[in-house]
């Protein structure tokens, strides 16, 4: 697939995915919902009782995502947030909490659906420093060093040029910013075929990265203090359903996948200037 059929792919499904949030219906990250359909072993459990009483429900039901980034940033109040591809906007609203109002929170988006549902979402939520931006975050628009913190939620992955991302984030972190992200990431060997059918399963449409690669990927950037740790680790019981419907002997792969695919909190710093 080149770059813009995926990025028409990814659109494509966030758009059903923000209408069917609409209707009532769990939607899901993955391809496939759990085998009794009713919660996504991927996007189920990620906030707290807390967290889901401080936004409205619909931007609760249209969380899609395999992490938490706000509770791990340690955002600050008076701080800018900027959260790359934030659809219906729960992390969005979370931290426009944490910051307060002496701060802001961006997010960032590229599919009008979701964009729509955040920004109803916002309403209903009565917050003020909140902006919810139309681009996509291979080519951010904001000025350079503006933003003291980039979450993001299950996104990266699904971006064609995860090289230019990192570039963007870095561009538009102050020095001394931090990247602190949730995404699918995939550790140690997996035969193409195998890895092709389980990242399809969790819905990376453009391929998850390697922890090495992703770490390589940061520090080419110019981030520095990059961090990798594992949030939960994916369950080939989970994807039995879907990856036998691929044809895949479910039983003889398993040990090929166990431990294999994360979620994870993906840290990095820009360095500032020495002095
Ligand atoms: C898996 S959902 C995650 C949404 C949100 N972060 C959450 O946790 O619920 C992916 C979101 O990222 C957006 N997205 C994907 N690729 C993007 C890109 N290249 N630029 C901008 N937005 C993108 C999609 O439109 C969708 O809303």
């Amino acid at each position: 697939m080149s770059s813009e059929n995926i990025r028409d792919a990814v659109k494509e499904r966030y758009a059903q995915a923000a209408r069917q949030a609409r209707t009532g219906n769990t939607s899901c990250c993955g391809t496939s919902p759990a085998q009794d359909g009713c919660c996504d072993p991927i996007t189920s459990n990620l906030y707290s009782i807390q967290e889901s009483g401080d936004v409205p429900e619909l931007a609760l039901r249209a969380s899609l995502g395999c992490g938490n980034p706000t509770a791990l940033a340690e955002l600050k109040p008076g701080e800018v947030v900027l959260d790359l591809g934030s659809g219906g906007g729960i992390d969005v609203l979370l931290s426009a909490r944490r910051v307060g109002p002496t701060g802001k929170a961006y997010g960032l988006d590229m599919t009008d659906d979701m964009l729509a549902l955040a920004r109803e979402n916002q309403r209903k939520a009565g917050v003020g420093n909140v902006e919810f931006l139309k681009g996509e975050i291979e080519n951010i628009p904001l000025s350079d060093n503006s933003v003291d913190v980039i979450i993001s939620n299950c996104v990266i992955n699904l971006s064609a040029d995860k090289d230019r991302v990192l570039r963007e984030a870095f561009r538009v972190l102050k020095p001394g910013g931090r990247f602190a992200v949730s995404d699918v990431v995939v550790t140690g060997d997996v035969p193409a075929e195998v890895r092709k059918n389980v990242e399809l399963w969790i819905g990376c449409i453009a391929g998850a990265l390697r922890d090495t690669e992703y770490v390589g990927k940061l520090a080419a950037a110019g981030f520095e203090s990059i961090e990798i740790e594992p949030t939960r680790f994916y369950d080939i019981e989970d994807a039995r359903q879907f990856l036998g419907g691929q044809g895949l002997d479910v039983d003889a792969i398993a040990p090929q996948v166990a431990a294999k695919f994360m979620s994870a909190f993906v840290r990095a710093v820009k360095p500032a200037p020495a002095g």
